[in-house]
């Protein structure tokens, strides 16, 4: 069995619900990477997506990024269906996605990075004042700290690094930025900065989802927390009311049985007023137990 919405939650829930996944099925030839697995993030919300190597996190945003196609289940984008075949039609739908790599041009500098493919021009002739004036303006915004605009992004630190991908991700103001892994290669400071980077994204109102394995990054910024393991759900938690022990738990199987969890219903906005708590909305039904597990080690790509 897999954790199954039950209830709504929504009650007094304002925010915008952006993506929306249902029982999302996707195999890699016999490999089952993602089965019956429900999703969701509103607007204004970070939501961390969080599980073991293999768990399936990639595979899930990759299916919002356009990079697959689902074999089952539905996805919809600010309510209505969406049918993702490419990454064009995500960056079409407004899903931003931050991948791993960052795939900046290391010997452009930062303008040119934010522009590449959308340079703004004047007559015929790029207009490199607007491009830079508009980059201070957007980093500005993000509360990003980037000593020029004009040196070559090898020269920048990681963080950096990273704060010009994300800048560049907003160009086309999406409704959901994807980050994988953002903090995995940096150190303390650099993570402190693109933590605010990301407490900025949702004060600008985007949905976001962060795919991490520090929990530290997680309970610091998420607002709720999606567990995959085996390429199934396994637990959604309101951060307020969640320990890094329970998180790993969940992330491990330590505790499949009978453990609290926050579900989600698939219902709209205007239905079950009850069950909001802090002005969150909030569920508690166990997961049930499920009855074939897969085996772990099903590779390892992350
Ligand atoms: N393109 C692919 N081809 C074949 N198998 C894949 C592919 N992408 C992912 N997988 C498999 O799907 C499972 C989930 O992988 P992934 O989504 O990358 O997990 P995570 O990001 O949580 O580490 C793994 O078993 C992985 O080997
Ligand atoms: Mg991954």
């Amino acid at each position: 069995m897999t954790v199954k919405p039950t209830t709504a939650p929504a009650a007094g829930r304002t925010r915008e619900r952006v993506v929306t996944m249902r029982g999302i099925g996707k195999r890699f030839g016999a490999v089952r990477a993602l089965t019956d697995v429900d999703f969701w993030v509103d607007a204004g919300e970070v939501v961390a997506l969080i599980g073991d190597n293999g768990a399936g996190k990639s595979t899930l945003v990759n299916l919002l990024a356009g990079v697959h196609t689902p074999d089952t289940g539905t996805i919809e984008i600010g309510g209505a269906p969406a049918e993702i075949g490419s990454p064009a039609d995500a960056q079409a739908y407004g899903v931003a996605t931050v991948f791993q790599d960052l795939a900046l041009c290391d010997n452009l500098d930062v303008v040119a990075n934010l522009w590449l493919g959308r340079e703004l021009v004047s007559g015929r002739a790029l207009d490199e004042v607007d491009m830079e004036q508009r980059t201070w303006t957007l980093l500005r915004e993000l509360s990003a700290k980037l000593p020029s605009v004009r040196v070559p992004v090898a020269s920048l630190s990681g963080g950096q690094r990273q704060t010009v991908a994300i800048a560049r991700s907003l160009l086309g103001d999406p409704r959901v930025v994807i980050l994988d892994e953002p903090t995995a290669a940096l150190g303390v400071a650099q993570t402190a900065e693109v933590l605010n980077l990301i407490e900025r994204l949702r004060e600008r109102g985007h949905g976001v989802v962060l795919i991490s394995h520090h929990m530290a990054d997680v309970l610091a910024v998420a607002d709720r927390v999606v567990v995959l393991r085996l390429g199934r759900n396994n637990g959604v938690y309101d951060v307020a009311e969640v320990t890094s022990e329970t998180l790993i738990a969940a992330i491990t199987g330590a505790s499949d049985l009978a453990r609290p969890t926050r579900t989600e219903p698939h219902r709209s906005v205007t239905e079950d007023p009850a069950d909001v708590r802090d002005g969150r909305t909030a569920t508690i039904t166990p997961i049930p137990r499920r009855t074939s597990p897969r085996p772990p080690g099903r590779g390892g790509r992350s």
